[in-house]
């Protein structure tokens, strides 16, 4: 009875073959979605860092004040980053969970639809930030503090979407309630922690960012470049703090059944959730540590050890979809066609693009004026 029930609720995987195996797919998946999450983070965690930088900045030689001009400067470019990184994951996940995230698209369609037209206006206020800054004059603030909004909605919309799609109980319920596509997941307990999570390790990530920056402008003779270093591993630091509790919150909020997969049920992920955890408090002392050793202090350890835990996230992210949707998904049985050429090809454009940004980044690095 449970299993016709549910047979005709979850669509049948899609027909056609898989173009590559599964666990490839998966594995180009979670590299693919790290891209996304470093750019959005640069993008999300910048702008926040920037709007309380603008609202603190009293006068426009005031630290905060140039400190916001100076990254609401790259925001377009990161924009354009975020979205373009953003649609390989999503090609991968549908061609992978079409099933489960078809299905909570359609529930939640005009909240779906709406990143588009958000993430469009959003993208001007970007702009106009960038390139018309104080001539804004009172309405500088208004449209940061609304780009912002923009984007938390656009991040919120996939928060939703990427829960709903595991809540396979609740489809039929809401649909027949209501079939207008009006629903998102609100009820569900693990939407708010977990996106809140995401938000504040975006500003923690951003932050780490800026003291990048901030280190190259102080040894490059710049005396701007100290105040980013401060305020960037402030953000860093006490964001990685807020978010270890966070990220308990969200771990409480899952159900039973998938928590004790990570407290011994399934050994890779309880592993997974002790690496994380300990990288959390590494990440906080670390941090906290370079605050102390002022503008010159490397930062090579603390990023090392950001990067690996995000990695460690996203492995447990995976972990807690498959505990969601158990035996319903099996992509071992799907069938497979493997397309070799375009996999290389997929591959080689791949690397080209991620070289050519590297190198875009180092061009911008030695031409960067840093009188400007
Ligand atoms: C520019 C603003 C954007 C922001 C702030 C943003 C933020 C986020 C956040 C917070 C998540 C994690 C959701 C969760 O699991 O709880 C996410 C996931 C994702 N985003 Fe973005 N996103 C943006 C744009 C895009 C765009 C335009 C695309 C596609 C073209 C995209 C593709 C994806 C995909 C596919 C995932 C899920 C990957 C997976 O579940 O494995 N994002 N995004």
């Amino acid at each position: 009875m449970i299993t016709t029930y549910l047979s005709t609720i979850i669509p049948a995987p899609d027909a056609l073959p898989l173009p590559a195996p599964a666990p490839v797919l998966f594995f180009l998946l979670q590299l693919t979605f790290l891209l996304h999450l470093l750019a959005m983070n640069a993008l999300l965690g910048g702008l926040i860092i920037t709007l309380v930088a603008r609202l603190r900045g009293k006068s426009p030689d005031d630290p905060w004040t140039q400190l916001a001009d100076a990254i609401a400067k790259t925001s377009p470019s990161l924009v354009a980053a975020t979205v373009n990184l953003g649609v390989a994951p999503l090609l991968f996940l549908q061609t992978l969970m079409g099933q489960f995230f078809f299905t909570s698209s359609i529930l939640m369609g005009w909240g779906w639809f709406s990143v588009v037209v958000v993430l469009i206006f959003a993208y001007y206020g970007t702009y106009l930030q960038s390139f018309k800054g104080s001539g804004l004059g009172k309405w500088q603030k208004p449209i940061l503090g609304a780009t912002v909004v923009l984007f938390l909605w656009v991040g919120f919309m996939f928060t939703n979407n990427n829960t709903l799609m595991l809540q396979t109980q609740k489809w039929a319920g809401m649909y027949f309630a209501d079939a207008r596509g009006l629903h998102l997941n609100l009820a569900d307990p693990q939407l708010w922690p977990r996106y809140l999570h995401m938000v504040l390790g975006a500003v923690a990530v951003a932050g780490l960012m800026l003291a990048w920056w901030g280190r190259v402008r102080h040894l490059r003779g710049d005396p701007r470049g100290a105040f980013m270093v401060k305020v960037g591993l402030d953000n860093f630091t006490w964001m990685t703090l807020v978010n270890i509790v966070v990220g308990l919150w969200f771990f409480m909020a899952l159900p039973a059944d998938i928590r004790k997969l990570f407290m011994g049920g399934d050994p890779g992920a309880s592993a997974m959730f002790g690496i994380g955890l300990v990288l959390g408090l590494g990440m906080f002392v670390l941090g906290f540590l370079a605050r102390l050793r002022g503008p010159s202090v490397r930062l090579v350890m603390p990023t090392a050890m950001t990067i690996v835990q995000m990695i460690v996230m996203i492995t447990m992210r995976d972990v807690v979809r498959n505990g969601f949707l158990g035996e319903l998904y099996k992509p071992a049985e799907f069938a497979v066609k493997t397309q070799t050429l375009n996999l290389v090809l997929f591959g080689v454009l791949l690397v080209g693009g991620i070289l050519t940004v590297v190198w875009m980044v180092r061009r911008l690095y030695l031409s960067w004026d840093h009188t400007q």
